[in-house]
């Protein structure tokens, strides 16, 4: 789908690796250039037009921000350079000073590093308790199991909407009600659902989201942090600066903006704001449900064919995105991962930044598939075909 649009699809290559970045598309490109080259200048404090054109370009972001994830107001869509900026202000920013020792915050071994850690800071700072949601067989999270792990003490339930290894989309409308219905506060990493299916902050009774640009062909060095407005009004920043002050005074007094300002210290990523603006109108012609059957499709079609392979090991042939995780018999993932650069196919092998969910896989290391509406059937078919010789050539090897 859309391949032309995507200057880097002109060279031969195969590119499996959405999940760690997305390829961009010109307009993306041009949109960027077009600032850089016609219209440099700083945000929320020039008065000549250059400025005022920038203005405008950066606060009509918020606005296709707001309306892409269902939030209610410009003013709870805060830009960060990613999601992992975004989560560490949501947990350092607003959990801890609202946490208190004993807490209970529920978390699984399918979480990425950046939804992991900065809750472990708080385990061992203010002594809030993690406790881990059982995966199912399928190393999937389910609705009933979350619900086997709340009592009065569960304070936050934190998750990715899809994960970024096993690629289960978890159902955030069950257990955004759960929470409603439970008092627990609904963090929800969307790194890698936003984009390829629909992120509803309202419907799914979400208080704090985070994503990142460059998953969504947007470019690097932006992301977002999505926070209820009263929760955002009560959330510490973790920078001060200009921009976020409304005044100081020598004898040490000030006062701040209020959201999203006073989360956007010093100059933001005003390039990066625009180019982002500029994917979701891309993805919003296309549409999200249009990019997830496509994905779907694919993800269908090389299960079928990996199951033909009898080196092949499966991990997560019945989760619903494109993701598709799996090792070669015998073979270091990495070592796959060279091997089939050889045939100019990019995947990832690794742990994934989650490296918890080793405990249930039983393996550290996996080589990673992951699709995005650009890639086609002749993509899979080159895979499938690079490993079936590679049964030989890893013969020779063992
Ligand atoms: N979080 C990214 C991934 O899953 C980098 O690959």
């Amino acid at each position: 789908m859309n391949r032309e649009d995507f200057p880097v699809l002109k060279q031969d290559i195969v590119y499996f690796d959405n999940g760690a970045t997305t390829l961009k598309p010109q307009c993306v490109i041009d949109k960027m250039v077009d600032y850089y080259s016609n219209y440099t200048s700083n945000i929320h404090r020039g008065e000549y037009s250059l400025a005022l054109r920038t203005n405008k370009e950066y606060d009509e972001v918020r606005t296709i921000v707001k309306k892409f994830i269902g939030a209610l107001k410009e003013e709870e869509i805060v830009f960060t350079k990613g999601s992992t900026e975004a989560l560490n202000m949501i947990v350092f920013g607003y959990f801890k000073n609202v946490l208190k020792e004993g807490d209970e915050v529920l978390l699984n071994k399918g979480e990425h590093a950046s939804n992991v850690l900065p809750w472990f800071i708080l385990q061992k700072t203010i002594k809030i308790k993690i406790k881990n949601v059982e995966l199912d067989d399928n190393y999937e999270l389910n609705v009933d199991n979350i619900k086997k792990e709340i009592n009065e003490r569960t304070k936050v339930i934190a998750l990715s909407q899809i994960s970024n290894v096993v690629g289960d989309i978890r159902d955030v409308y069950s257990i955004g009600k759960l929470c409603k219905d439970n008092n627990i506060y609904f963090v929800v990493d969307a790194s890698q659902a936003v984009s390829h299916v629909e992120v509803d902050v309202v419907k799914n009774n979400i208080d704090f989201l985070a994503f990142s640009g460059h998953k969504m062909m947007g470019p690097t060095g932006v992301g977002v942090l999505y926070g209820k407005y009263d929760l955002l009004c009560n959330m510490e920043p973790l920078e001060y600066g200009g921009g976020m002050n409304q005044s100081f005074e020598s004898d040490g007094s000030y006062e701040l903006k209020t959201p999203p300002t006073k989360f956007e210290a010093g100059t933001p990523p005003i390039a990066e704001v625009i180019g982002l603006g500029e994917a979701i109108k891309y993805i919003e012609k296309i549409g999200v449900n249009k990019i997830h059957e496509h994905e779907l499709k694919l993800k269908k079609y090389l299960v079928q064919e990996l199951e033909k392979i009898d080196n092949v090991i499966l991990y997560n042939k019945n989760s619903e995105s494109g993701i598709v995780i799996f090792n070669l018999d015998h073979v270091f993932s990495q070592d796959t991962a060279v091997y089939l650069n050889h045939y100019k196919i990019c995947i990832r092998a690794g742990n994934h930044c989650t490296k918890m969910l080793k405990d249930d896989l039983k393996i550290k290391n996996t080589c990673r598939v992951s699709m995005y509406l650009y890639n086609t059937k002749e993509d899979v078919d080159k895979l499938i075909e690079a490993l079936r010789k590679s049964k030989d050539i890893f013969n020779i090897i063992l």
